[in-house]
């Protein structure tokens, strides 16, 4: 059963995410589906717990700019939104930096990873208790609408998250502004809490969603893809090729990542983007993707395998 807890048990569900486990928790925008960003299963197990078809990159959370600086390259532009705008409802999409610990799944395999400190005073006292930095989509289903109470959470994903810390109702309650600064100009990739208007006063004319910048939400085009060619539901391999297993390996392959020995899902998916990474050499003439059932994480897994083989030209 998903724990109740209150805003005195803030260690109690920082303990928990940081044992792995997933807790939801309240933001100034809407209520929060937190999991370790650190951690591959626990981001995984956020995406299984959605049943999201996709995975789309998540937002991740910090209490302040210093806490985010390891992770992510910050510039002027990017750190006078910071100074205007954080800790509030501003998520930058920034370049990762060389040693960010975010899991690759949290990014879905782009370079970049999405920032964002919430002015919640709940949600910052969890953040620092936990210490690590939080990713969190909104707490509801898939295709469901955003979740602005406890007790939202609990009739969308009651058993099946650890716990929901109860902060009351959300102030803002539609999501964060979602700002892209790797493009130039900045893109708009999603109208939230903080304006346009706001936003255009300190950079100046922004590219909006859509218009030529194709990474609208839930319309992500952009994604990782490998180099080498990938060729899916391989049931034989070549001595030239590299393969991707899952379950039981075919043999004869010039090099060989699992993604799950057991044929566990949520494993697979934890180690799905790295391991393409890996796998992704200039002596391997192709990468063979053995079969990934199409039942839960597995819909998400082979939607981003099918992008990865049609590579970089969409
Ligand atoms: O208000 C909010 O932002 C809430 C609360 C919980 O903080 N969170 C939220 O997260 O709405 P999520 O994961 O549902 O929204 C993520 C949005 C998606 O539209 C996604 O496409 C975009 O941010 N996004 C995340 N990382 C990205 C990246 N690296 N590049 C482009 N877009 C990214
Ligand atoms: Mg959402």
């Amino acid at each position: 059963m998903t724990e109740r807890l209150t805003a005195a048990q803030v260690d109690r569900a920082a303990e928990l995410l940081r044992a792995g486990a997933l807790v939801a928790f309240p933001t100034e925008t809407v209520y929060g589906l937190g999991g370790d960003a650190t951690d591959d299963r626990a981001v995984a197990a956020i995406f299984a717990a959605k049943e999201r078809p996709r995975f789309n990159p998540l937002i991740v959370h910090v209490t302040d700019l210093a806490a985010a600086e390891p992770l992510a390259s910050f510039d002027a532009r990017a750190r006078d939104l910071v100074r205007r705008f954080w800790p509030g409802p501003l998520t930058l999409v920034l370049q990762r930096s060389v040693a960010c610990p975010v899991s690759a799944l949290a990014s879905a395999g782009l370079d970049t990873v999405a920032l964002r400190a919430p002015a919640h005073a709940l949600a910052q006292a969890l953040l620092r208790a936990v210490g690590r930095p939080v990713a969190a989509p909104s707490a509801n289903r898939s295709g469901r609408v955003s979740p602005t109470t406890a007790g939202h959470v609990l009739a969308e994903l009651d058993d099946r998250i650890a716990a929901v810390l109860d902060g009351g109702p959300c102030r803002v309650g539609i999501e964060s502004t979602v700002l892209d600064l790797t493009q130039t100009p900045p893109a708009l990739l999603r109208p939230g809490g903080v304006t346009r208007e706001q936003l255009e006063a300190t950079l100046g004319p922004l590219t909006a969603a859509g218009a030529g910048a194709p990474r609208a939400p839930g319309m992500l085009e952009r994604h990782y893809a490998p180099v080498r060619p990938l060729r899916l539901q391989a049931t034989t391999v070549a001595a030239d090729e590299a393969l991707l297993a899952f379950g039981e390996p075919l043999r004869g392959a010039a090099a060989t990542i699992n993604l799950s020995p057991t044929g566990d899902l949520v494993e697979a998916a934890a180690n799905l983007f790295a391991a393409l990474r890996a796998l992704d050499q200039p002596h391997f003439r192709a990468i063979a993707v053995m079969p990934v059932p199409e039942r839960g994480l597995g819909a998400a897994i082979n939607d981003r395998l099918r992008r990865a083989a049609r590579g970089r030209a969409d």
